[in-house]
């Protein structure tokens, strides 16, 4: 299916038709431009700019522009418009027109539909139950996609979320995260297994460097032929990713060899294995630009494009039955970035940091508070305790925390000695005073106990290599930092790992004065409703605009709204 988004070159010239000025609303026109006629009730004619804000917010209406005698631009909700038409004396010049529109419009309705959303809109995983139950339930009950946070938890913490999720959730919709673990193999075969025990029927994959054998297994479980002889694959993937080759493998049918390998552990039969060559990995991927936590630190503008256009060779190459999709991450946190990402061809649209400062995170009120301070440059990149040994890094908040800077110090001393014994003994007394707080031997024995129980080859391999035991011991330091804020551990307030990105900065300044301002407001149906609602009003202003007619700022200013009032003003 060629998708409408992607829009050939021209190599005819584009300034065959005329500029035509703007119209002011509501001020003077600068000139007749023109679409046709209006006819209606003139009493229904609203001039002032208070009034005109309200009538262009309110979606359920169509919103009729109009000129008087003087150029002067009114609107209307009501009236009978004629394009083209020529201005008779019973009717009025019309200058713009907008239908009744809808957040559901925005994307792709087929991502509503295959889902069950009532909107585009996707809350993404965020690690260590931050992405907790209670914000998965709450997104579920407003018809929002929302994935929990499984990355960093333990078999048995997952194993409880999905137990309770499932229960409390039923056919509504969610989805769990599966990260990409190469330090734990384990670890992901573990989570598919429980995830396909519990019957979860749909995973968002995030941070693959390149496919692997659990996700595959996920995937391909159960695929089988419906009686209309289509293909039906119960397990879904929302993949994400910030790179062209790995959103190629999730846009691609699962490796022949890893379906072998599949094939011959009795996962699938030969049958499934040649169903499985018809199918992408994943019909959704995500592209995530400059966002919190694990980030290439790309420009949605220029990212989005390129796996989009991805997307439709893929989708000839292949020849997929079902439509691939494309859906944008990364620093959404305001109306206009998310009209800016639907307009650019996203099929839906998934935010992250902005849900970490919401009352439903699993993360502190400190650290909620803190968010709330944050400005766009507050951010910085720091190690991730998952991929630390391979340089990988996270985007972290800055202001109030020396997290960042002393992972980094870690990652340095990793960089550049063999052992812990090999560090000089002034860096050691100074790591051990002010990062640690205690001596690295005794670290060392808490890191043993903890991997010893969740991944004891991890310890076995520390002892015969001293490098991997110095990871192990600056891993302890990463990983409590992350917990240290979900607690809200006051005494390591400085030590705080916050994963965020400059999306909190531009949400923060958004609700500037606003009723969301305050962190105890924050939920994520009234963060999310807000966005999708404010994306619809700017995609709406932005549709007259195109027609030349040209909004004041009073106007065109959105201020975060109360759910209730939204839900007047949408179908
Ligand atoms: C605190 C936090 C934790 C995150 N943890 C994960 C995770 O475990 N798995 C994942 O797929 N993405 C994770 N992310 C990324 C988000 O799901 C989302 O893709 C990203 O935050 C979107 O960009 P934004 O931060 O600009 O909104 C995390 C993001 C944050 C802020």
């Amino acid at each position: 299916m060629t998708q409408v988004t992607q829009i050939p070159l021209a190599s005819e010239k584009l300034d065959e038709n005329p500029v035509v000025a703007g119209t002011n609303v509501s001020g003077h026109a600068p000139d007749h431009h023109i679409l046709g006629s209006w006819t209606g009730d003139r009493s229904t004619l609203l001039e002032d700019d208070s009034e005109i804000h309200n009538a262009i917010c309110d979606l359920n209406q169509p919103v009729y522009i109009v000129q008087d005698q003087n150029q002067q631009n009114m609107l209307s909700h009501h009236g009978e418009a004629r394009i083209g038409a020529q201005v008779e004396s019973d009717a009025m010049p019309l200058t713009g027109f907008a239908p009744a529109s809808s957040p559901r419009q925005l994307g792709d309705i087929s991502f509503c539909e295959d889902h069950g959303l009532r909107f585009p809109y996707m809350c993404g995983a965020m690690a260590n139950g931050i992405a907790s139950i209670e914000l998965v339930e709450a997104a579920a009950n407003a018809g929002l996609l929302s994935s929990f946070g499984a990355a960093g938890l333990t078999l048995s913490e997952i194993e409880n979320a999905a137990k309770h999720i499932t229960e409390t959730l039923g056919s509504k919709p969610f989805c769990f995260n599966l990260i990409f673990s190469p330090n734990e193999k384990g670890h992901e075969d573990a989570v598919v297994s429980l995830y396909l025990k519990y019957e979860i029927r749909l995973i968002e994959t995030s941070a693959y460097m390149k496919l692997t054998l659990p996700a595959v297994r996920y995937r391909v479980h159960g695929i089988h032929r419906n009686a209309n002889g289509e293909i039906e694959t119960p397990n879904r993937i929302i993949a994400k990713a910030s790179r062209v080759e790995i959103a190629t493998k999730w846009f691609s049918p699962p490796p022949e060899k890893m379906l072998q390998e599949l094939v011959a552990s009795g996962d699938i039969t030969e049958d499934q294995a040649v169903l499985a060559t018809e199918i992408p990995m994943a019909q959704d991927l995500t592209v995530e630009a400059d966002s919190g936590g694990h980030t290439d630190n790309r420009p949605a503008i220029t990212l989005l494009p390129t796996i989009i256009a991805l997307r439709d060779r893929c989708q000839k190459e292949f020849n997929y039955t079902l439509p691939l999709r494309v859906g944008a991450a990364g620093g959404i946190a305001t109306p206009a970035s998310a009209a800016a990402a639907f307009s650019m061809g996203a099929a839906y649209v998934l935010t992250g940091t902005v849900n970490q400062a919401c009352i439903e995170s699993g993360s502190s009120d400190i650290v909620r508070k803190m968010l709330a301070d944050a400005q766009q440059a507050d951010v910085t990149m720091a190690p991730a305790v998952d991929m630390f040994e391979m340089g990988v890094k996270l985007q972290v908040l800055k202001r109030g925390t020396m997290f960042a800077m002393r992972g980094n110090k870690l990652y340095e001393l990793y960089r550049a000695y063999d052992s812990i014994d090999a560090i000089p003994e002034k860096e050691r007394l100074s790591l051990e005073k002010s990062i640690f707080k205690a001596p690295l031997d005794d670290i060392w024995q808490l890191t043993r106990d903890f991997f010893n129980q969740r991944d004891p080859e991890q310890v076995i391999k520390a002892e015969q290599d001293q490098k991997h035991k110095m990871a192990l011991i600056f891993r302890w330091y990463l990983g409590l930092s992350s917990r240290w804020a979900n607690t809200g551990e006051e005494s390591r307030q400085v030590d705080y790992q916050v994963w965020c990105g400059p999306a909190m900065g531009a949400f923060n300044e958004w609700t500037k004065g606003s009723w969301l301002a305050e962190p105890a407001n924050r939920t994520i149906v009234a963060v999310a409703m807000n966005l999708l609602y404010g994306a619809a009003v700017v995609t709406r202003i932005n549709a007259l605009r195109n027609q030349g007619v040209q909004f004041l700022d009073q106007v065109t200013h959105l201020a975060p709204q109360e759910i209730s009032v939204i839900e007047q003003n949408i179908s």
